[in-house]
């Protein structure tokens, strides 16, 4: 899969972007959005987990790049259902400097029109903490909309929070362009 948007492009993850995941991964405050705790990744995880990702079939791992080649982030299309033609998604920027630019937005676009209209999906599912502001500020400016509330499903610290569950259809999508 190779797109190419205004800003960004997205690829497949090679070999060489494996030491990018550790580092984005091993950022606490990256960490703290995505797994509400640290992570504590190494090469050797990530490497594993980058090759067992090449044998899955419901799997796609993919770079966001900016036009100038350089990794800024990374998106996960999971659960893929082709008969249901749905998938769930992850991402991170993980380039701080990047945050709050419109990076993030694009590259999802850019993903969610090939994933709609290219490959016809008709779902796209995630999942985002109650205090990530930012993400769900992103997901709703596409035309996400929370379709439901996992109360308490994440313990951060000595508290736990709430994950809002969301949702896209193609017809959202398409609506929204
Ligand atoms: C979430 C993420 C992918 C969004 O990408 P991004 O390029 O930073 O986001 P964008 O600039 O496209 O959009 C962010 C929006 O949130 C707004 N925002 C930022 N901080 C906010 C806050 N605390 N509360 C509400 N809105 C906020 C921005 O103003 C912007 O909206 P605008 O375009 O209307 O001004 C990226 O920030 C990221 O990877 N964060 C760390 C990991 C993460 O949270 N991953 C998602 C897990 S579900």
């Amino acid at each position: 899969m190779n797109l190419t948007g205004e800003r960004v492009k997205i690829r497949k993850i090679t070999r060489e972007d494996i030491s990018h995941l550790v580092k984005w991964k091993n950022d606490p405050e990256i960490a703290d959005l995505i797994k509400g705790g640290p992570i504590n990744t190494t090469f050797e995880i990530e490497k594993r987990r980058y090759e067992k990702g090449l044998g899955e079939y419901d799997i796609i791992r993919l770079i966001i790049e900016t036009f100038s080649g350089k990794p800024i982030g990374f998106i996960s299309i999971t659960d893929i259902d082709k008969q249901n033609r749905k998938a769930q998604i992850g991402m991170l920027i993980g380039e701080k400097d990047f945050w709050n630019r419109g990076y993030g937005t694009e590259a999802l676009v850019l993903l969610l029109k090939h994933m709609f209209f290219g490959l016809d999906f008709n779902r796209v599912g995630l999942e985002v903490f109650e205090y990530n502001l930012r993400a769900q500020k992103a997901y709703e400016k596409i035309g996400f909309k929370v379709e439901g509330i996992q109360r308490q499903g994440l313990k951060r610290g000595n508290r736990h929070y709430d994950i809002l569950i969301m949702g896209i259809l193609k017809e959202d999508f398409a609506r929204n362009l």
